[in-house]
C-alpha cells in the first residue's frame, strides 16, 4: 500500500472561514478539551448546572461498582422537564419546536406548547392504561411527529420506550417486544414511502401473534388503508386521545438521575440484539452539550437531522438533543428521492434549513444523481453539514462539501454509537478538517488507539478504539444481560471501553475511523479496512456504492470479494472489472486489489445504512446466512 492513498494522509486540510470561528461557540477547542480533562468532574458538573433538575446530585461519577458507573447520583430529573416542561414557561411557548413534512407533501408544525399538551395528552392515556415508572412499552412507527410524542409522553410517565426501527421485520419486532417484556406496542396502520404504503400495521398483527406479552395495541391512523382491528386488544390513537382521561394535566414523573429512559436495540458482531441502555440524567446532559457544541445551534435556526427517530440519531438529536436546547427541528417522513431525486434539496430551499445531519450512505445515494438536482435549488441557508455512521469517503466527502455546502460550510464528521449515546470523536465548527477523518474526541472524551495489549500505538499504526474515561452518556448496561455489558465493552481492558472499531490516530492527533473490528480483512499480513478498499472503488466515475469482503484464502489468508453498485446511466461492459482492479491497485494499492468484482443493484443493509458485510460473506462462501433479522427491507 502507498502511503498517499491511505487514509491518514494529512494533506488535506479545510480551514474553517473567519465568518464561521466568530460564529462558533466553542472557539477554542484545545483549551476547553484540556480543562475538560484535567477535571472531568468538574466539567461534567459544570454542563449539568445548565439544565433544571427537581434535585441537584450528590455526587457527579461514582465508579466504585464500575464498569456499571453511575452519575449525577442522587439527582431528580426527567428528561421531559427539560426538553418540554421549562420552555413552556418561557418565550419558547410560541416557538417552533417540530416542522413536520409528510412524503405526499402534507405538512404539520407543533409550537413547544402544542408539543407539550400532545405528550400531556398521550402521557394520561397510557397511565390510564396502567402504564407506570418502569414499564417497558415499544414503539413500532414511521417518521411522524407522534412517534415523537409517544416516546416523549413514555418519558414523561416514567416508562421505559423501546422503539423499533419501521423497517423491521416481523420476528425482529416480536425478538425486541419479547426481550423487553412490552405489555404495550404502539404502531401506526402505515407509513409513507416511495409512494408506496409499508404496512407497520400488518407486521406488528404478526409479531403480536408471535409476543403474546402484548395487551394493548395503539394504532395512529397514518394512511388510512384498510387494516384489522382486533377487539380488546386494539385502539385508534385519534380515539383515545378524544376521551375525557386523555387530559392536558399530566404530572411528570421525579426519576433519579439514573432511572432508564430507554432501550434501543443494536445488532452485536454475534448473536442477538443487545438492548442498550440508557438513564434520563446523564443523557439528558450529553446530548444537549454535545448537540449545542458540534453543531452551534442558534435560538434562529431551523435544524434537520435526517435520520430516523428508530435509531440513536434520532433518539438524540431528532427527539431529545434539540428539544433540550429549545431548537427547531424538521422532520421529514419518505424517501430522499420521492418523487424525484431533487426532494431532500426542494426541503432546504423551502423550509431554510440551517443545518443539515445525515449519513454518507444518503449523501452516495443521491450523489449518484448528478449535482444538476441540487444545483437547481437555492442552499443558501445552510451554514453547517453533518455526517455519522460510517466513515465517510474522501470522494463522497467532497461532493458534499462542493456541491451541496458551495465550499462555505464545515463538515461536523461524528463518530459515536448506539452505546455512546451522543458524538465522542468530532469536530466543531472552529476546528480545521481532513475529509475522512472524524478528527478529535469531544471535551471530556479521553480517546486512544491500542495494541491488544492496551498499550497506545504510535502515530499512524492501526489499533483498537478505546475510550479511558466514563463519560456521562454511556450506556449503563446491556437490558436484561449484565454480563454482556461486561463481557462485550469491559473484558478484553479492564478499565477502558472498548468501542469494537479499528482506528489510527495520524501525527496531528487525528482520528481515523478504520472500521468495525470484524470490517478489517487480512491480506498477506496486510490489515485492511473494507472502507478503504469500497471508498477506492467509490472513487471511479462509474461506482456508486461499493461493499468489500474477505473470503478466506490459502495462500494469503484472505482475499477480497467486492460488490459494486453502478451510478445511473453507467452499464456494466466487459472490461470494467479490469479498469476497476486498476482503479485500486491505483489508488489504494496492489494488495487492495478484489480477487472479483461483482455487479449487484443492491447491497444488504442494516437500518442505519451499514452494509451488512457478514451477509455478503455468508453468501459468497455459500454459507448459511445466520440472524438477518436487522436487514433492511
Ligand atoms: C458504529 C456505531 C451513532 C450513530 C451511528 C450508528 C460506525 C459511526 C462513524 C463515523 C466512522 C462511524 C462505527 C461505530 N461509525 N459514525 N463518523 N466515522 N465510523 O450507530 O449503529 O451504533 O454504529 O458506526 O463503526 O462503531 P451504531
Amino acid at each position: 500500500m502507498t502511503d498517499s492513498a491511505s487514509p491518514t494522509n494529512t494533506q488535506d486540510w479545510y480551514y474553517p472561514s473567519e465568518d464561521v470561528v466568530s460564529n462558533a461557540t466553542v472557539k477554542d477547542y484545545g483549551a476547553l478539551y484540556n480543562r475538560s480533562i484535567n477535571d472531568p468532574e468538574g466539567f461534567w458538573a459544570e454542563q449539568a448546572e445548565t439544565l433544571e433538575w427537581y434535585k441537584k446530585w450528590d455526587k457527579v461519577l461514582d465508579s466504585s461498582r464500575a464498569p456499571f458507573y453511575q452519575w449525577y447520583v442522587g439527582g431528580k430529573t426527567n428528561i421531559v422537564l427539560n426538553a418540554l416542561d421549562r420552555h413552556v414557561k418561557t418565550f419558547r411557548r410560541n416557538k417552533l419546536a417540530l416542522i413536520w413534512e409528510g412524503e405526499p407533501g402534507d405538512t404539520r408544525t407543533y409550537s413547544y406548547f402544542r408539543l407539550w399538551q400532545e405528550v400531556n395528552k398521550f402521557g394520561s392515556v397510557l397511565r390510564s392504561m396502567g402504564v407506570k415508572k418502569g414499564d417497558r412499552v415499544t414503539i413500532y412507527m414511521g417518521r411522524v411527529p407522534e412517534l415523537l410524542i409517544a416516546m416523549m409522553a413514555c418519558a414523561k410517565v416514567g416508562a421505559v420506550h423501546s422503539v423499533v426501527y419501521g423497517g423491521f421485520s416481523e420476528q425482529a419486532l416480536a425478538d425486541r417486544i419479547e426481550d423487553a417484556e412490552s405489555r404495550v406496542l404502539i404502531t401506526q396502520d402505515g407509513a409513507w414511502l416511495r409512494g408506496q404504503i409499508v404496512d407497520l400495521k400488518k407486521v406488528a398483527d404478526e409479531a403480536v401473534k408471535r409476543s403474546p406479552v402484548v395487551e394493548h395495541v395503539i394504532v395512529f391512523k397514518r394512511t388510512g388503508h384498510n387494516v384489522h382491528m382486533e377487539p380488546d386488544r386494539d385502539y385508534w390513537w385519534n380515539d383515545l386521545m378524544a376521551l375525557p382521561v386523555a387530559s392536558v394535566k399530566c404530572e411528570t414523573e421525579m426519576m433519579d438521575a439514573e432511572d432508564p429512559l430507554f432501550i434501543l436495540y443494536t445488532s452485536g458482531t454475534t448473536g442477538k440484539p443487545k438492548g442498550i441502555l440508557h438513564t434520563h440524567g446523564g443523557y439528558s446532559v450529553y446530548t444537549s452539550t454535545t448537540l449545542k457544541w458540534v453543531f452551534d445551534l442558534k435560538e434562529e435556526d431551523r435544524w434537520w437531522c435526517a435520520a430516523d427517530p428508530g435509531w440513536i440519531t434520532g433518539h438524540s438529536y431528532i427527539v431529545y438533543g434539540p428539544a433540550i436546547l429549545g431548537v427547531t427541528s424538521f422532520m421529514y417522513e419518505g424517501a430522499p428521492t420521492h418523487p424525484y431525486p431533487n426532494r431532500w434539496w426542494k426541503l432546504v430551499e423551502h423550509y431554510g434549513i440551517n443545518v443539515l445531519y445525515t449519513a454518507p450512505t444518503a449523501i452516495r445515494g443521491l450523489m449518484r444523481f448528478g449535482s444538476t438536482w441540487p444545483n437547481r435549488h437555492d442552499l443558501s441557508s445552510l451554514r453547517l453539514l453533518g455526517s455519522v455512521g460510517e466513515p465517510i469517503n474522501p470522494e463522497a466527502w467532497k461532493w458534499y462539501y462542493e456541491v451541496i455546502g458551495k465550499g462555505r460550510c464545515p463538515i461536523m464528521d461524528t463518530w459515536w454509537q448506539t452505546e455512546t449515546g451522543g458524538f465522542m470523536i468530532t469536530p466543531m465548527p472552529s476546528v480545521a478538517l481532513k475529509p475522512g477523518s472524524a478528527t478529535r474526541p469531544f471535551p471530556g472524551i479521553d480517546v486512544d488507539v491500542v495494541d491488544d495489549d492496551g498499550n497506545s500505538v504510535k502515530p499512524g499504526e492501526d489499533g483498537l478504539l478505546v475510550i479511558k474515561k466514563p463519560w456521562p452518556g454511556m450506556l449503563r448496561t446491556v437490558y436484561g444481560d449484565a454480563d454482556r455489558y461486561v463481557k462485550q465493552y469491559w473484558s478484553k481492558f479492564k478499565d477502558m471501553y472498548l468501542a469494537g472499531d479499528s482506528a489510527r490516530k495520524d501525527e496531528d492527533g487525528y482520528i481515523w475511523v478504520i472500521g468495525r473490528i470484524d470490517d478489517v480483512i487480512k491480506v498477506s499480513g496486510y490489515r485492511l479496512g473494507t472502507a478503504e478498499v469500497e471508498s477506492g472503488l467509490v472513487s471511479h466515475p462509474a461506482v456508486a456504492e461499493a461493499a468489500a469482503i474477505g473470503i478466506p484464502d490459502e495462500l494469503k489468508g484472505n482475499i477480497i470479494y467486492a460488490y459494486c453498485i453502478l451510478r445511473d446511466g453507467q452499464t456494466v461492459t466487459s472490461d470494467l472489472e479490469d479498469k476497476l482492479k486498476e482503479h485500486i491497485r491505483h489508488e489504494v494499492g496492489p494488495i487492495a486489489v478484489p480477487a472479483k468484482i461483482e455487479f449487484v443493484k443492491s447491497l444488504p443493509k442494516t437500518r442505519s445504512g451499514k452494509i451488512m458485510r457478514r451477509v455478503l460473506k455468508a453468501r459468497a462462501q455459500g454459507l448459511p446466512e445466520g440472524d438477518i433479522s436487522t436487514l433492511e427491507e
